[in-house]
């Protein structure tokens, strides 16, 4: 790969590359989000005054809303290193205490998916944040004894699709909880817009409202049409994105006008067939679809639940009546009852 681009002088632009351009690096590039924005602006720029490390930060919502771009932002705009892993990555209490000690003063430790941590590690993570100390084990068997070592102040930030899974103590850990909330279309817009902008991609505010509505309320996936519209542009429609351009290529790829793809309609088809509507438990619904029930409930259910298609109730997921509408179904007539 280095040698290729040595010889060629040009270098391959992959997707890994265009994904790190878009992601925002500032506050300021950061788009909606606004109450978490303006939050996050307040506390850093008072640790910032004392020259203190920033609290703990917990930050959840679903996929691709931006909880990675919002960590890297955080040690950015504290000018503090940071250091980044994921619950699953960090086998045994030794890996993090390697992290924990050759962190600098006010460093931004990241932990991703941090609902996947092992017990056991997460156990070292409590006096780390607490007290910025760990305590660690030497020696094996009777002669076996406990040492403490002190840890420099650092901040962590975790992220997760799903704060119930977290344990209670480690949850009470955190000062600052962030829920990420499903974008508006016009915070879509002006991500699709600057995004265009940094591919060269030339949209019309129309085409880019379109892709907006269709993007589910994601950020990510506002990206990923994008980049699909661009290619039909670019291959049958002159490279200018406009209105009736979007709409023609997301039609071609099967989004439909809010963003449902056959998935959706399956879950939705699904409850009502199998299920009778509902209630349905996820596992359930997993089952008869052939999905990951993580998935369902992570990825597809938000969007659902947030058009008010789908109902989740105690007793498990039901058709709404504006679910039966999408699908073009009457109601039943007890409906809600
Ligand atoms: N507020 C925003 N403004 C502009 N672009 C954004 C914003 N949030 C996210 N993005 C874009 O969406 C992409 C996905 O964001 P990110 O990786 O931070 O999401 P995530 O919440 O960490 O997702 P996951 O849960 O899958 O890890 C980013 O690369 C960036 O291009
Ligand atoms: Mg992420």
């Amino acid at each position: 790969m280095e040698t290729e681009r040595l010889v060629s002088g040009w270098k391959r632009p992959d997707d890994w590359d265009v994904e790190l351009s878009l992601r925002p690096r500032t506050l300021a590039e950061y788009i909606g989000q606004d109450k978490v924005k303006e939050h996050m602006s307040l506390f850093i720029t008072a640790a910032k005054q004392r020259g203190e490390a920033l609290d703990h930060v917990l930050l959840y919502g679903p996929p691709g809303l931006g909880k990675t771009s919002l960590a890297h932002i955080i040690a950015t705009e504290m000018g503090v290193g940071i250091h980044t892993t994921s619950g699953p990555a960090i086998e045994r209490q030794g890996d993090l205490v390697a992290i924990l000690t050759s962190m600098q003063a006010n460093d931004v430790l990241f932990i991703d998916e941090i609902h996947r941590l092992s017990r056991s590690v997460e156990e070292v993570l409590y006096p780390a944040m607490e007290d910025s100390s760990v305590d660690i084990i030497i020696g094996k068997g009777p002669g076996a004894r406990s040492v403490r070592i002190d840890l420099v102040p650092f901040t962590l930030v975790g992220a997760t699709t799903r704060a119930g899974m977290l344990t209670s103590p480690l949850r009470d850990r955190f000062g600052v909880i962030s829920r990420l909330e499903l974008y508006e279309t016009k915070d879509l817009q002006a991500i699709v817009e600057r995004a265009a902008q940094i591919l060269g991609v030339d949209v019309d505010p129309e085409g880019a409202v379109e892709i907006a509505r269709r993007s589910r309320g994601t950020p990510r996936v506002a990206n990923r049409l994008l980049k699909r519209v661009r290619d039909y542009a670019q291959v049958r429609a002159n490279n200018c994105v406009t209105h009736q351009v979007a709409q023609e290529a997301l039609a071609l790829f099967e989004i439909d006008a809010n963003g449902l793809d056959h998935l959706d309609r399956r879950i939705l088809l699904t409850i009502q067939k199998v299920f009778g509507g509902g209630p349905v438990g996820v596992e359930s619904l997993a089952a008869a679809i052939g999905e990951e029930a993580n998935t369902i409930e992570d990825v597809y259910e938000p969007y659902l639940m947030q058009l008010g298609y789908v109902q989740r109730t105690a007793r498990g997921r039901c058709l709404t009546s504006l679910g039966y509408e999408y699908l073009g179904i009457a109601p039943p007539e007890d409906i809600g009852r």
